[in-house]
């Protein structure tokens, strides 16, 4: 299934871009956002386009104006705009986590429904693969991760599960790790086994390209980028990452911290930005039964002060 971009009409209700507009694509992706953002901007605009996965540009197929593309990673933003003259933009996007194209590729491992090396790199030029972890990590770091990334109330039997398992041969498909995840899930819940088996797989792919840490570092990068009036706009897929961003958000936006019982203020910090999504926009019924891959789906929105 082609890549569908996500609460498209909402990203760039929020992100606004003007004619001429200067703009960073985080996530390129397939470039669905990136190409409606070019149609706004028009050929006085510019966007620096930035994907972990190399294969993102080379499966692209459309011309996108003044398109700069960029294999990076986004925990290297302000670096990566400095570095190919985006230093003052008016707006950056993130739309996380893996694309359809990725999802759909059995050779890319991430998904439980196709049989694959399990891998679950973004970034193919990466050392460590969902093999490497799977096979090395101790019982209690699998635990960790499936609990604290997956909430998978089954974590404990199956991380003892992978820990036996592999005595006797190295995990090297998906298809082994679904069959252990299923063979691990109590008998009454096994009809439930896939969802066990979603959850193991995401919490394994957060940690395989340490996802939240990224984000965080990505976000305290931003404000430094923006010029003042631009916009940041993050979709998120899983309830950590909001977490983050709505931290994140909330701490640029706070101003003075003094004490209450203090008389006048004294630290003198002023708000940074604007919120402007109070709540986070989700997907309309409309858009989940067009691609059900949006329902988890938040947008989060600040505006530089
Ligand atoms: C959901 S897709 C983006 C889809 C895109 N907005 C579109 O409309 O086609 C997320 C993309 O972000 C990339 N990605 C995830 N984490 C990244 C990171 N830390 N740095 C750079 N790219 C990353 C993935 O490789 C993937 O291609």
């Amino acid at each position: 299934m082609p890549h569908i971009p996500v609460l498209l009409k909402e990203v760039t209700e929020f992100l606004d871009p003007k004619p001429g507009g200067k703009f960073i694509d985080a996530t390129f992706g397939a470039g669905g956002h990136s190409r409606a953002i070019s149609e706004k901007i028009g050929p006085t605009g510019k966007i620096l386009a930035l994907d972990a996965n190399s294969q993102a540009f080379e499966n692209f197929k459309f011309k996108i104006l003044n398109l700069q593309t960029i294999h990076g990673n986004f925990r290297n933003l302000k670096a990566i705009a400095e570095e190919n003259g985006f230093e003052k933009v008016d707006g950056i996007l993130f739309d996380l986590g893996l694309s359809s194209d990725m999802l759909d590729d059995p050779e890319r491992g991430f998904s439980f429904q196709k049989n694959g090396p399990l891998d679950m790199r973004f970034d193919r030029s990466q050392k460590i693969t969902a093999a490497d972890l799977i096979n090395s990590a101790t019982e209690r770091e699998l635990l960790k991760i499936f609990k604290e990334y997956g909430e998978e109330r089954f974590s404990k039997s199956i991380a003892r599960a992978i820990v036996e398992n592999r005595k006797e041969a190295k995990l090297k498909t998906t298809e082994e790790l679904f069959n252990l995840i299923k063979k691990s899930v109590p008998g009454r819940f096994r009809h439930k086994a896939q969802d066990s088996a979603r959850r193991i797989f995401q919490a394994i792919r957060i940690e395989v390209n340490g996802e939240l840490q990224a984000l965080g570092s990505a976000l305290n990068q931003t404000l430094d980028l923006l010029k003042p009036g631009g916009r940041v706009v993050v979709i998120s897929f899983h309830s950590l990452e909001d977490r983050i961003v709505k931290k994140f958000f909330q701490e640029a936006a706070k101003g003075c911290v003094c004490p209450p019982e203090f008389p006048q203020c004294v630290c003198g910090k002023l708000p940074l930005v604007k919120i402007l999504t109070r709540k986070p926009i989700t997907p309309t019924e409309r858009e989940i039964e067009q691609n059900s891959r949006a329902r988890p789906a938040k947008l989060r929105a600040i505006e530089k002060i």
